[in-house]
């Protein structure tokens, strides 16, 4: 049965919790205010802060009240076009990370953006593997060419190498002429190297700071200890950027004349497009790992805590 034009189905919740908390509710349409447009999502990329959120850590202090709609990420199509939006027309496919770090409401059949936070999908993939993108590659991106200022020639350690920010950092490292060293299990070994990575350090089989050092950079994916541990695998006065919390022990940075930082994603729609080329033109690839109907939201979250995606995890929603 057609959904009545003013309403839709979602993956709300209305308390934090476990996975279970998200069902699926028909609630109101949204409607674009001005500067937004009306989406047509065709699929939702699941991300780990979706999780943290559900479960009252994450964003969940920027959240106004149940019920929540989690997610970030969408692609889909334009179905409303607001008022003073000049670059979006009607049926533009387009994909994004809408309104992090406010509740980006990503999970349903419709969605309302700011026009700012979009960008035209990429020509060649699916919707389901342009809702992959934004979120990790806009982290990996901003992480690497902002945060840390990669440069050819460099060698950068990428914590995760396999998962969803790292399988798209090793690729524009590797692109951008750095050197990679990737962290990753042995099952993800040869996928790592597939994304360009010259060494692949398993961590499960002894400390990675054994096995690496003098590198000019380090990307932190990890939270924990492996922060402070980063530090011994730097040069002196090589660089650290985290984007899962400040690092301690400014004691060791000061004396080695290290650069640390923590960064939190923005949306930036000038990266999803020059990301969108390098897609295009086959020089970067998202890997969707696992897809999951909108009903089974849950499902998906469960498989994202267990710390083991390669690549993303996206809720298929329309994806035709
Ligand atoms: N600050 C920000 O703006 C921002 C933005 C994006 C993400 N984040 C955060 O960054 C973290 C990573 O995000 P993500 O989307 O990349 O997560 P993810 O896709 O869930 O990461 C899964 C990957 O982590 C690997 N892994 C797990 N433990 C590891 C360890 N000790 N050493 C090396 N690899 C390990 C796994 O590899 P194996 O299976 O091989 O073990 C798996 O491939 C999350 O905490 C997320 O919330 C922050």
């Amino acid at each position: 049965m057609p959904t009545p034009s003013s309403t839709m189905k979602a993956a709300t919740i209305h308390r934090y919790g476990d996975p279970d908390v998200l069902q699926l509710e028909e609630i109101a349409r949204p409607k674009p205010a001005a500067g937004e447009v009306l989406v047509r999502v065709q699929a939702a990329g699941i991300n780990p802060v979706d999780g943290k959120t559900r479960r009252g850590q994450g964003i969940a202090g920027s959240l106004k009240g149940f019920p929540v709609v989690l997610g970030f990420d969408v692609a889909g199509i334009i179905a409303a076009v607001g008022p003073g939006v000049h670059d979006f027309f009607l049926d533009d496919p387009v994909y994004g990370m809408i309104r992090f770090p406010e509740e980006g409401r990503a999970y349903a059949q419709y969605a309302t953006a700011p026009a700012a936070h979009l960008a035209r999908s990429p020509a060649s993939l699916t919707p389901v593997e342009a809702a992959a993108v934004p979120l990790a590659a806009l982290t990996a991106w901003q992480a690497l060419f902002e945060g840390l200022d990669l440069q050819a020639g460099e060698t950068v350690l990428i914590h995760a190498a396999a998962g969803g920010v790292g399988h798209f950092a090793v690729q524009l490292a590797h692109l951008k002429g750095a050197r990679v060293i990737g962290t990753a299990s042995a099952a993800n070994e040869d996928f790592v190297r597939g994304l360009g990575a010259e060494r692949v350090v398993d961590y499960t089989q002894g400390p990675f700071e054994a096995a690496v050092e003098g590198v000019d950079a380090v990307l932190v994916t990890v939270a924990g200890e492996v922060r402070e541990r980063s530090l011994a695998v730097l040069r002196p006065g090589g660089r650290l950027i985290s984007i899962v919390g400040p690092v301690a022990n400014a004691g060791v940075a000061k004396a080695k004349g290290l650069r640390i930082g923590a960064l939190r994603v923005r949306p930036e729609a000038g990266q999803l497009r020059q990301l969108a080329e390098l897609i295009d033109r086959g020089e970067v690839k998202p890997t969707v790992s696992a897809v999951f109907p909108l009903a089974e939201a849950a499902a998906a979250h469960r498989l994202s805590e267990t710390g083991k995606t390669r690549g993303k995890i996206v809720l298929a929603i329309d994806p035709a």
